[in-house]
């Protein structure tokens, strides 16, 4: 595990959004497995801005994001399918028959769907990963287990509590999400995850220098082989 300390938001948006462009450099047909959250936005927005200046081509680029609301539609504000489009795909030249964001309304069946599409690209070259509070990758919360493929969970009072800054009231927030698996994550071939701000720091201790359980999911990427942390000042203030 590598861990790059960055001063603020903005230089750890910079940092990930150079290890993400060296990966497109490196293998222009990449499979990126994306994230949502406000700690990717950042680098997302340092990406568009080096397609916009020809610095970076997306045309063969493919990508699975890693989750998705269950019940909200691809045109719902809140989804994740959404959120995709508004903060990259429609503003680089990526074709968007190559992106993939979990559907959230098409039952059971999509979790099987999805983790064969994975397997169908050859598994993800780089993953990258925001961090729950409570130490959540993707969704896969808290549990007695790591778990494995794509499946559907119900989301933690907290997690819902700490995702309605995006909705009109905590009752809009979805009870449940699909998810990529843990194992689905830590079988990416790079794993990139941002953390910034105060409010992540115990989840930053706990995860990455404490013991390896399912109670704190992420803490499984200390036994990942190509795991790079980068994190603010703010997130590892208590490290
Ligand atoms: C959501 C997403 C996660 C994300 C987390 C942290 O629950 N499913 O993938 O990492 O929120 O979000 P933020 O980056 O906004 O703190």
């Amino acid at each position: 595990m590598r861990i790059i300390r960055t001063k603020n938001y903005e230089e750890m948006s910079h940092a990930a959004a150079q290890l993400i462009a060296a990966q497109i450099t490196l293998k222009p047909n990449c499979v990126l497995g994306l994230a949502t959250g406000s700690s990717p936005v950042g680098a997302y927005q340092q990406l568009i801005q080096w397609y916009e200046q020809g610095k970076l081509d997306f045309s063969a680029v493919r990508s699975v994001n890693l989750d998705e609301y269950a019940g909200l539609t691809p045109d719902h504000d809140q989804s994740y399918a959404y959120f995709m489009r508004h903060n990259l795909f429609d503003h680089v030249n990526i074709d968007l028959a190559n992106t993939n964001v979990p559907s959230g309304i098409s039952g059971d069946d999509e979790c099987t769907r999805y983790d064969q599409l994975i397997a169908n690209f050859g598994g993800i070259d780089l993953q990258l990963l925001g961090l729950g509070v409570n130490g959540h990758i993707g969704f896969n919360e808290p549990d007695d287990h790591f778990s494995l493929g794509t499946h559907k969970v119900t989301l933690t009072e907290s997690t819902r509590e700490a995702n309605k800054r995006f909705f009109a009231s905590l009752d809009e927030v979805p009870t449940h999400a699909y998810t990529m698996g843990t194992r689905d994550i830590l079988q990416a071939r790079r794993v990139v995850m941002v953390a910034s701000g105060e409010n992540k720091a115990e989840a930053v201790k706990q995860a990455f220098f404490g013991p390896i359980t399912p109670s704190m999911p992420a803490s499984i990427l200390q036994f990942h082989p190509d795991f790079v942390l980068v994190a603010d000042e703010a997130a590892l203030s208590l490290i």
